[in-house]
């Protein structure tokens, strides 16, 4: 059997926002402090960014990184980290039972993302589970008023004449779930987010803003809770954010090979569900969306852990350090087909996180940072998926899942850059046998397979780690050809296939 689908540049989705390709940073565990800061460290800067790190950032190609959190942000006083470094007072973390020292803060923040790239934009979380409107006003102020106030003048006094010029701001974080400090009804959290927006926008009409959808779409509240809030909020933001997380469960990986299959329900589900109420409010305006957390993350095993041991406010501990395998880089790279082939819609999403903590990049605190895995698929699909997706509608043989039923052995999308040469990003979801992929090109004038590069391996647990980083690394794949406008390709069992075809 024979997966099939045909590429013509008149059927397309839609162009690629850079911002799907967005990732996070957390007040958690590693993340910051001995991930992307680490005074002391030998590859650290003077202000003690790790260089090694940075350099790994850059070749992911992340975009925009949002920040502070997460569960963090909802206890978080942003004034903690800004001024002198040897004021800055230590906190209670309740998020993560950690304690925050707040050597690390928005001033270096900024400066990380300055020496990441131009590319890299900052998208900020406010606290709207401890804190309300006038915390967000001040941050805003302190942020981007150039100066002549008591805040920007304290930015200036702190060493920074330049406005960090912020324009996308998240209301608060998974407002939804009760773990969330500070969690709210819809109706509740819907009120706060419509107050916070009107005032920052009386400060600055073109703020971008992302209201807090649903934590996940098993939440109880799912859908009703957009719902509520984009009654509230639908002529005052612009995003409204979705997270999903998804991991391999009782031995069940033909389901978790499928776990596109939910993202893209979960997707198409949110966009119904803010065109409903945009159609209830008779609006011309259309809301976007920020899938602003998602990954694969061995949740339960951490939480049956944080129930077993609790922590004792350890400072950056080891936390959510998931070592991720050959089948979880596939799981990865089809996740990310999944936000491609809703680009008209999904214009911001962050792989949430990106150092340490269920991240890309992993560091020994004074020792090296290697690439996981998972690195891998987002780093090609950051590269070679920009221009406009083109739709593609997928022939393919199907197995059974336990989760999501009849499912595709082939989940597949393709993008056309604007120098008219065009990349296949292709997963083949069976364990066992390889799939024969035929792809017909209509209009499209190309003659050559550029590169088809895959992740698979003999062992789908093979994993990157200290000891070994660079076991596994996508491999060329030979006999892939392009004759009389078909694209013929064989995908490895279990692989993750980027072609490219000029
Ligand atoms: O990314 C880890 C956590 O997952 C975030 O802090 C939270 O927003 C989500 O539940």
């Amino acid at each position: 059997p024979v997966a099939r689908f045909t590429l013509d540049p008149a059927f397309t989705v839609g162009d690629v926002d850079p911002r799907l390709f967005g990732s996070f940073v957390e007040h958690l565990g590693r993340c910051v402090y001995t991930g992307i800061h680490e005074p002391g460290h030998p590859a650290a800067d003077e202000t003690g960014l790790r260089t090694d790190v940075l350099d790994l950032v850059r070749e992911l190609g992340v975009t925009v990184i949002r920040y502070p959190g997460g569960n963090f942000v909802s206890g978080y006083r942003w004034e903690d980290g800004v001024g002198p470094v040897e004021r800055r007072p230590r906190r209670l973390d309740l998020a993560w039972r950690s304690t925050e020292t707040n050597r690390f803060g928005l001033a270096e923040y900024i400066a990380f993302l300055r020496r990441v790239g131009p590319q890299a934009e900052p998208m900020m979380a406010l606290n709207l589970g401890t804190r309300g409107v006038a915390e967000a006003l001040e941050l805003q102020e302190y942020a981007n008023h150039p100066g002549g106030t008591e805040l920007s003048g304290r930015r200036i006094a702190h060493g920074d004449k330049e406005p960090y010029g912020i324009r996308l701001w998240c209301l608060g974080n998974e407002m939804d779930g009760p773990w969330q400090t500070g969690h709210k009804t819809a109706a509740e959290y819907g009120r706060l987010a419509a107050e916070t927006a009107r005032a920052m926008r009386q400060i600055d009409r073109d703020v971008q803003l992302v209201a807090c959808g649903s934590s996940s779409r098993s939440m109880p509240t799912f859908a009703a809770w957009e719902a509520a809030v984009l009654a509230e909020t639908y002529d005052l933001v612009d995003y409204v954010s979705l997270h999903a997380y998804y991991e391999e469960q009782d031995g069940d990986r033909d389901s978790f090979l499928a776990s596109a299959v939910d993202m893209e329900a979960f997707i198409e589900d949110v966009v119904a569900t803010c065109d409903h109420v945009g159609a209830r409010l008779k609006s011309p305006k259309r809301i976007d969306l920020s899938f602003d957390e998602w990954n694969v993350w061995y949740l339960t095993r951490y939480l049956r852990q944080a129930e077993e041991e609790p922590l004792d406010w350890p400072e950056a501990p080891r936390l959510l350090e998931d070592v991720y395998s050959v089948t979880d880089a596939v799981v990865l790279g089809s996740l990310l087909i999944a936000l491609l082939r809703h680009a008209d819609r999904v214009r911001i999403a962050c792989l949430a996180q990106l150092v340490n903590v269920i991240a890309p990049i992993m560091t020994e605190p004074g020792g090296p940072a290697w690439r996981q895995t998972t690195f891998f698929p987002f780093a090609q699909a950051s590269r070679h998926g920009r221009g406009r997706v083109l739709d593609v509608r997928i022939d393919s043989p199907t197995h059974e899942t336990r989760k999501y039923g009849t499912v595709p052995l082939l989940h597949a999308t393709a993008v056309r850059a604007d120098d008219g040469s065009v990349t296949v990003f292709a997963v083949n979801r069976g364990q066992d046998a390889p799939l024969p992929l035929e792809a017909a090109l209509q209009g499209l004038p190309l003659t050559e397979v550029v590169a088809h590069t895959a992740l698979a391996d003999a062992d789908p647990e093979a994993r990157n780690t200290l000891d070994d980083p660079e076991r596994v690394t996508p491999h060329d794949v030979p006999g892939t050809t392009l004759r009389d406008g078909v694209l013929h390709a064989v995908l490895e069992p279990l692989s993750w296939n980027v072609i490219r075809l000029a």
